[in-house]
This record gives C-alpha cells, sequence and structure tokens, in this order.
C-alpha cells in the first residue's frame, strides 16, 4: 500500500497516490470495490487523518458508503453539515477548524479539520469524498490540488461505468 513519504514534497506524493488509484479504477470495474480500496488508499497514504470516505447522493440526501474510521452517521439531507454544503453547492470544502463551521456534524470526536470534495456524473453530483483530521488546518492547497485530481479521476471512472 502506498504511503506518503515524510522525505518527499507534497505534490510528488500526491502524484504517487494518483497513479496507484488511476491503475485501481484502470483494473477494476466494481464502483463499491473501488470507492472501498480509493478511502483506504487515502486513509492509509494520507499522515494525521482519521476518516476518509465517500457519502453518496440519493433520494435527496446523502448515505454513508465505503469508509475508513469510527463508524460515522449513515445519513446527511442535502445542504446540511459540510458534507451537504459541498452536495449542494457542487463545491470543494476545506474547514480548518470544523468548530467554527455552522451546521458541522460531528462523527469523531477527535476530528478538527475537514475537506470535502464533490463527485460528479455528467455535471450533477454523485456524492461527496470527504477526508477529517485530528489536526486543526490540517489541509493545505497543496492538499486540495491533489485530492481535486483524485476526485476528478473518480468522476471520470463514474461517468465510464
Ligand atoms: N463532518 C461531516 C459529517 C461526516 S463525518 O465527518 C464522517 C459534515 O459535517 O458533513
Amino acid at each position: 500500500m502506498f504511503e506518503f513519504r515524510a522525505d518527499s514534497d507534497i505534490s510528488k506524493n500526491y502524484q504517487l497516490l494518483q497513479g496507484a488509484i488511476d491503475a485501481h479504477l484502470r483494473d477494476e470495474k466494481n464502483l463499491i470495490a473501488n470507492l472501498a480500496n480509493i478511502a483506504s488508499f487515502i486513509y492509509t497514504a494520507l499522515p494525521d487523518v482519521n476518516w476518509a470516505g465517500f457519502y453518496l447522493a440519493m433520494d435527496g440526501e446523502l448515505v454513508l458508503g465505503p469508509f475508513c474510521g469510527k463508524p460515522a452517521c449513515t445519513r446527511i439531507p442535502i445542504g446540511r453539515g459540510v458534507c451537504g454544503t459541498s452536495a449542494e453547492k457542487g463545491e470543494i470544502i476545506v474547514v480548518p477548524d470544523v468548530h467554527a463551521f455552522d451546521g458541522h456534524i460531528a462523527c469523531d470526536s477527535q476530528s478538527n479539520s475537514e475537506i470535502v470534495l464533490p463527485l460528479f456524473i455528467k455535471g450533477r453530483v454523485f456524492g461527496v469524498l470527504d477526508i477529517d483530521s485530528p489536526m486543526f488546518d490540517r489541509f493545505s492547497q497543496a492538499d486540495v490540488d491533489g485530492l481535486a485530481k483524485i476526485a476528478n479521476s473518480i468522476s471520470r471512472f463514474l461517468e465510464g461505468m
């Protein structure tokens, strides 16, 4: 399993992680298997992450999908919390301090910062990729750039299903 190298720069690490995920998406076509392994790739590779996984849009709400970390809330209305806000706006949301985000839904009390990236099929939100950290301000612009490319790869895979 790929892990970030402490002696390498962050964008190089993301290139390696992206390569591992792209190879996986090429070789396997099952959605649940791929989302499960991508959650594990991210959870295992990124330092200081305590939850990584997916919520999938179904009938006007987000339903918990494959993830790594502690058990989480199973349903989030679109527009609620960080995940529901990202799904509603179709935008990446970075929250440096979850305690300062109005409406944040706390699943793991150890989480202090969070990033949520929407996934699309032909312009419509299919779900979100959610990553939590026990560190405040964990997600830098380099993380946003690296994770946005991973989210794009997942969206391309979804469109090819
Ligand atoms: N914090 C998220 C809920 C999901 S958990 O972090 C896994 C939110 O506010 O939408």
